[in-house]
């Protein structure tokens, strides 16, 4: 068996063994995955340990995702931009690589899951941690024509807006600043979720053409899908599809193969609106 885990903490919600659990069987690839929970003191040493003893593959998350990406010796362009890896694995001369996939999954669950136009569109990002620096370089690739950046602490918002704003216009703006049109996508990055609470959104912001998404997801509707849904969005959608996106295109990187994803988000849908 090939040796692939999952490097967070804490990590004990995470359903990343399940998924490529899947993936394997599907595919009839020799993965065996598990979860691990890092402590925080030691997380440089455990990922070059997990490779010393031949480990072929992590997947890393929160509050990692930075640190995999410093101490990559060569970075996919997501990273390098985002300065975020969510995957690493060792290329043929042993060189520890890092990727970001999370980019990926949510494009392909916003675009080929669900017919989601992303050229042209006016984005309105909600957060300015991680989870929205990793995403950001794959918004970018598809030629939106705006991407606005709100985030609850102002200054993070408008450090990440000037990092990125070229070409295409990336600007921060506050939950004061009505909007006089409303924006094709508004993508919920933040941990508001964890806590049920759905971050302030401008006055004009969501339009019945509005697409919500969250990049969280739970059991039932997440806080602001619901939020999303009763204020009258076109579409309100969790990150469900992204998370299971993400961890596809990890596989395929290390295994070559892409495995199917929709009976797999079915089956995540299946387990998480089970009582
Ligand atoms: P991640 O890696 O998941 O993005 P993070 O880097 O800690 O985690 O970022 C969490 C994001 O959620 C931040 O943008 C945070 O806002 P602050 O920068 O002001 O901390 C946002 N966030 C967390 N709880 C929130 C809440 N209750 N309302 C609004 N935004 C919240």
């Amino acid at each position: 068996m090939d040796r692939y885990a999952v490097f967070g903490h804490p990590i004990s919600h995470s359903r990343s063994p399940w998924i490529h659990s899947h993936f394997a069987q599907q595919t009839g690839q020799p993965v065996r995955y598990t979860a691990v929970d890092v402590n925080p003191e030691s997380f440089e040493s455990a990922v070059l340990e997990f490779f010393a003893h031949g480990g072929r593959g992590l997947n890393i998350t929160v509050p990692f995702k930075e640190r995999a990406s410093a101490m990559a010796e060569i970075r996919s362009t997501e990273v390098a931009i985002s300065g975020a890896a969510n995957t690493l694995y060792l290329n043929s001369r042993g060189a520890l690589c890092a990727e970001n996939t999370d980019g990926h999954g949510l494009l392909t669950d916003l675009q080929e899951n669900h017919g989601a136009v992303l050229g042209n569109a006016r984005i309105l990002l909600l957060g300015a941690g991680g989870a929205v620096r990793g995403v950001l370089p794959a918004l970018l690739a598809q030629s939106p024509c705006q991407i606005c950046i709100l985030n609850r602490s102002p200054d993070k918002a408008r450090l990440l807006a000037e990092q990125f704003n070229g070409e295409i216009e990336v600007k921060a703006i506050n939950p004061e600043s009505r909007q006089s049109s409303g924006f094709d996508f508004i993508i919920n990055g933040t941990s508001a979720g964890l806590g049920g609470e759905v971050p302030r959104v401008p006055e004009g912001a969501l339009t019945k053409d509005t697409w919500c998404y969250d990049m969280m997801y739970g059991r039932g509707e997440t806080a602001f899908q619901k939020w999303a849904r009763l204020a009258g969005a076109r579409k309100s959608l969790d990150g469900a599809g992204m998370l299971v996106e993400q961890a596809a295109r990890a596989f395929a990187i290390w295994r070559g193969s892409k495995p199917q994803t929709e009976a797999v988000i079915a089956l995540l849908r299946k387990e998480l609106s089970a009582p």
